[in-house]
């Protein structure tokens, strides 16, 4: 790839966030300058799914693994790295992110979207200290559990959501206890009513003005009263093997 074309480090591919892109905008521009140059760094990313984010690294330089369960994600994303024109940089595995097939020491960063809540967090925490390199970084990107909202829905449409485990303050320390450093982040809290606009009646433009309001109000309210971060709906960990 010619430097030209290489992205901007502060900007992020929207269309390769996949799910809910306008919310992880914000936890990308987060952890993407925690993690700094990118070049010639190999990343492991668990439960790639469709491989977006996999692919958004390997376009700023990195060597990607992405792993996941299903065989079906595992073609999805390797057909969106070759759109991208990343093909080479990453490749894909049918692995278990509990049962993480590589020697000690192996990678610089490890990162994962809503895998985390799949699996137990601690056990998941052990294998990734011992396969990141000294230095390394593991950066989760997880849901958490008790934002009022959220849950409601999870309660009412989300019928298998009671084997997930999402993740509380408690669980955030948890994991990193495994690590010598953790830096974490809380995202939404009445951000999350902007989907109404969204979801139930999509009036674009509302969506787009609620959601810029209550971020706004979320950064204030969040700086004012950080007891409020447990009831967010994303945090970002960012977990230092030192
Ligand atoms: C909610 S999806 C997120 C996919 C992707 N990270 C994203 O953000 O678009 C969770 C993914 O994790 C995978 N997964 C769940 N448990 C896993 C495990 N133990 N090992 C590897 N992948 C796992 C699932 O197959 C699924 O593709």
């Amino acid at each position: 790839m010619l430097a030209s074309e290489a992205p901007r480090s502060d900007t992020v591919e929207t269309d390769l966030l996949l799910w809910w892109e306008d919310f992880y905008l914000p936890v990308f521009e987060y952890v993407l300058p925690k993690m700094g140059g990118l070049e010639g760094k190999r990343i492991l990313e668990l439960g790639t799914g469709t491989g977006g984010t996999a692919t958004l690294l390997a376009k700023r330089g990195a060597s990607v693994i992405g792993i996941d369960l299903l065989p079906f994600r595992l073609a999805e994303a390797q057909a969106r790295a070759t759109k991208y024109n990343v093909a080479e940089a990453v490749n894909f595995a049918l692995m278990d992110a509990m049962h993480l097939a590589f020697p000690d020491n192996t990678f610089d960063f490890i990162i994962s979207k809503s895998v985390l809540v799949f699996t137990e967090h601690s056990h998941i925490a052990k294998e990734c200290y011992r396969v990141l390199k000294p230095g390394g970084k593991a950066i989760f990107m997880e849901n958490m559990r008790y934002h009022p909202a959220v849950w409601l829905y999870r309660k009412l449409f989300l019928k298998y959501s009671g084997k997930l485990r999402y993740f509380s303050m408690r669980d955030i320390e948890t994991v990193g206890a495994e690590f010598a450093q953790l830096e974490h982040r809380e995202f939404h809290l009445t951000a999350v009513s902007a989907l109404f606009w969204q979801k139930c009646i999509t009036i674009p433009l509302f969506y787009r003005w609620t959601l810029r309001v209550f971020k706004a109000i979320d950064t204030s309210l969040l700086k004012c009263l950080p007891f409020l971060k447990r009831f967010c709906w994303i945090t970002a960990m960012i977990c230092h093997k030192g």
